[in-house]
C-alpha cells in the first residue's frame, strides 16, 4: 500500500450530538453523552466520528448557525467536554472529525453584530453587502439577499435569513477564520467535514446569474427554478481555497477534508484538487441518497464511481445524513432491503458514511410541519410542495433527527426526561440497539460483522473493483475485489427471487454460517475468497 492516508480507508458514523445520549436528563443529547456511547462504537466497528456542530449558537438551525466558533454550546457541554471526547475517541484508537461552517455565521455572531451596526466599523467587509441585490436566490428559496436598517444595505444568506455569509475576499476575515482553525487543530481534531464548502466564494462583482428554464432542480442547481447558479456556486477561489486548507491542515500531520459539496459529479470532483488529490480529501455525492433499489442502479453507480473516482482519490458511499430522507424510509422500513444496501455500502472500494441509527434501520416518523422545530417547513409554501411533490423529499428535517432507539425503555434509553427535544419514533421497541444486539440476525449485527471483515480482509478495504458480467443481469450484482494477490468474490441479490444455478467457488467469509455457494435467497450476500 503505497502513500496511502488513514481517511482513505476509513469507516464514517455521523452523530448529531442533540439526539444521540443525553447525559444530564434534559431531554437533549449532549457531549458527555456521546462519550458514554463510545464503547458502542467502538464494538459496532466505526473508525471515525463525525459530530455535527456544538459550538455556540442560538440553535434557530441547530448548531450550523454558529455565534461563537471557540466556545461549546452550554445544552452539549463545555471545552473541557470536546478535550475529553477528542481524548477518549484517540483512546479507542478511532477519530473525531468536526463539522465547520465556514460559509456563514448566525447575525448573532459578535462580527455580525459589528458588520451590520454601520458602513465603517472595523468589520464592515466581513459579511457580502450590497446596496442593489442581484437575483441571487437563497438555497432554501426567495431571494438571497436580507435588509439591514442600520446600514441601509442588504447582506446575502445563502441558506437562511440568519445565516450571513462571510466574505473570504476580505484578509482580515479569512486570516480570523484560519486562526480558528488552527486552533481546533491544536487541540487534536482529526479533521473536518465542511458545511456547504461550493457556496463559500461568490463572483467578486456580485453579477447576477443567468436566466435558464430548468424547472425541476438538479443536483447542480440547488438554488432551483429559471437561473443558472454560475457566479454564487462553485467559483475558482473555493477550489483554491480547499487547496490553502488542506496545507494549513499538513502542517498538523495528515487530516481529513470532507467536503460537503452541492453537485454533480464532475463539480464535486474538482474540489478534491489535481492528481495528487491536494484540495480536500474526500467529497459527498449526494446523488447516491436518491438511490433505486435495483441491480442496475448498483452496478451503474459502482462502475461510474469507479471512474470517476479513480486511485488515488476515494469516494464516499452515503445514504442517509441530517437533511434528506433516511434509507430506512425510502425502503418503507424493508429490513432485507436494508441489509442488502448496508452490505453494498460496506463491501465497495471507498468510505462509508452512516447517520446514527442507521445500522438498526431507523425510520423518518412523519411530523406536522406546522410545528416543525427546523426553520425550513415555516420559511415558504412552493418549497415544500416542490420537495414533497416533484423530487419525494421532506423539507422537515426533524423527521429524521429524532433521538437514538438504544433500548425499550422510557423514550428509547436516550434520556431520563420527561419530554425529550424531538419524540422518539414509536418503533423503538423493535427497533434498538439492546434488542438488535441479541439477534443473530439483526442488521446491528450485519453491520458489526461486515466492519469486522473489511478490517481483516485488505481486498475489502483497498482492493481494486472490477465489475463481473453473468447470466442473471438484472438482478444479480457481482464484483471482485482484489489487493496484492487477495482476491474476494462479492454476491448481492437485489431481487425477491431465489437464484440459482450460480456455480461459484471458493472460501465462504460471509455469510457466517454455512450456505449454499449454488443459490442466492432473496436480497442475500455471499462473499468468497478466491484462491
Ligand atoms: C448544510 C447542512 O447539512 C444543513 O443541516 C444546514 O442547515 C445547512 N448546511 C446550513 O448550514
Amino acid at each position: 500500500m503505497q502513500n496511502t492516508s488513514w481517511w482513505q480507508n476509513t469507516t464514517i458514523y455521523q452523530v448529531y450530538p442533540r439526539s444521540f445520549y443525553d447525559s444530564n436528563s434534559d431531554g437533549i443529547g449532549d457531549l458527555k453523552g456521546l462519550i458514554q456511547k463510545l464503547d458502542y462504537l467502538q464494538e459496532l466497528g466505526v473508525e471515525t466520528i463525525w459530530c455535527s456542530p456544538f459550538f455556540s449558537s442560538p440553535q434557530q438551525d441547530f448548531g450550523y448557525d454558529i455565534s461563537d466558533y471557540y466556545s461549546i454550546s452550554s445544552e452539549y457541554g463545555n471545552l473541557s467536554d470536546v478535550e475529553s471526547l477528542i481524548r477518549e475517541i484517540h483512546a479507542r484508537e478511532m477519530k473525531i472529525i468536526f463539522d465547520l461552517v465556514l460559509n456563514h455565521s448566525s447575525i448573532q455572531h459578535p462580527w455580525f453584530l459589528e458588520s451590520s451596526s454601520s458602513t465603517t466599523n472595523d468589520k464592515a467587509d466581513w459579511y457580502i453587502w450590497t446596496k442593489k441585490p442581484n437575483n441571487w436566490r437563497s438555497m432554501t428559496g426567495g431571494s438571497a439577499w436580507q435588509y439591514c436598517e442600520a446600514r441601509g444595505e442588504y447582506y446575502l444568506a445563502s441558506f437562511l435569513d440568519f445565516q450571513a455569509d462571510l466574505n473570504y475576499r476580505n484578509p482580515a476575515l479569512k486570516h480570523a477564520i484560519f486562526s480558528m482553525v488552527r486552533y481546533w487543530l491544536e487541540k487534536g481534531v482529526d479533521g473536518f467535514r465542511l458545511d456547504i464548502f461550493n457556496v463559500i466564494f461568490k463572483d467578486k462583482e456580485l453579477r447576477s446569474n443567468p436566466s435558464s428554464w430548468q424547472v425541476f432542480p438538479s443536483e447542480d442547481n440547488p438554488f432551483g427554478f429559471f437561473q443558472k447558479p454560475i457566479y454564487n456556486l462553485n467559483q475558482e477561489e473555493t477550489v483554491a481555497l480547499a487547496k490553502e486548507l488542506r496545507q494549513l491542515c499538513n502542517e498538523f500531520g495528515d487530516k481529513l477534508l470532507l467536503g460537503e459539496v452541492i453537485g454533480s459529479v464532475p463539480t464535486i470532483r474538482r474540489f478534491l484538487g489535481d492528481i495528487e488529490n491536494d484540495g480536500l480529501g474526500l467529497v459527498f455525492n449526494f446523488e447516491m441518497l436518491r438511490f433505486k433499489f435495483k441491480a442496475s442502479y448498483f452496478r451503474k453507480l459502482l462502475q461510474e464511481t469507479e471512474s470517476n473516482f479513480p486511485k488515488p482519490y476515494t469516494p464516499v458511499y452515503v445514504f442517509s445524513n441530517h437533511d434528506r430522507r433516511r434509507s430506512a424510509t425510502r425502503l418503507k422500513g424493508k429490513q432485507d432491503k436494508m441489509k442488502l444496501l448496508l452490505s453494498f455500502q460496506l463491501c465497495v472500494r471507498g468510505v462509508p458514511c452512516l447517520y446514527y441509527g442507521e445500522e438498526l434501520g431507523m425510520e423518518d416518523l412523519s411530523l406536522p410541519y406546522s410545528s416543525a422545530l427546523d426553520p425550513i417547513p415555516h420559511k415558504n409554501k412552493w418549497l415544500k410542495r416542490w420537495m414533497t411533490e416533484c423530487f419525494d423529499e421532506t423539507i422537515n428535517r426533524d423527521d429524521l433527527r429524532t433521538p437514538m432507539q438504544w433500548s425499550s425503555e422510557k423514550n428509547a434509553g436516550f434520556s431520563a426526561a420527561e419530554n425529550t427535544w424531538l419524540p422518539v419514533h414509536p418503533n423503538y421497541e423493535t427497533y434498538n440497539v439492546a434488542r438488535s444486539a441479541k439477534q443473530e440476525d439483526s442488521l446491528l449485527n450485519l453491520c458489526k460483522n461486515l466492519l469486522a471483515l473489511r478490517k481483516k480482509y485488505k481486498a475489502l478495504t483497498y482492493g481494486n473493483v472490477q465489475v463481473l458480467n453473468h447470466s442473471y443481469p438484472e438482478h444479480l450484482l457481482l464484483f471482485e475485489r482484489s489487493f496484492e494477490g487477495e482476491r474476494i468474490l462479492v454476491a448481492l441479490n437485489f431481487s425477491a427471487k431465489k437464484l440459482t444455478k450460480l456455480g461459484f467457488s471458493g472460501e465462504q467469509i460471509f455469510p457466517l454460517h454455512e450456505t449454499s455457494l449454488n443459490e442466492l435467497d432473496p436480497y442475500a450476500l455471499l462473499i468468497l475468497k478466491l484462491s
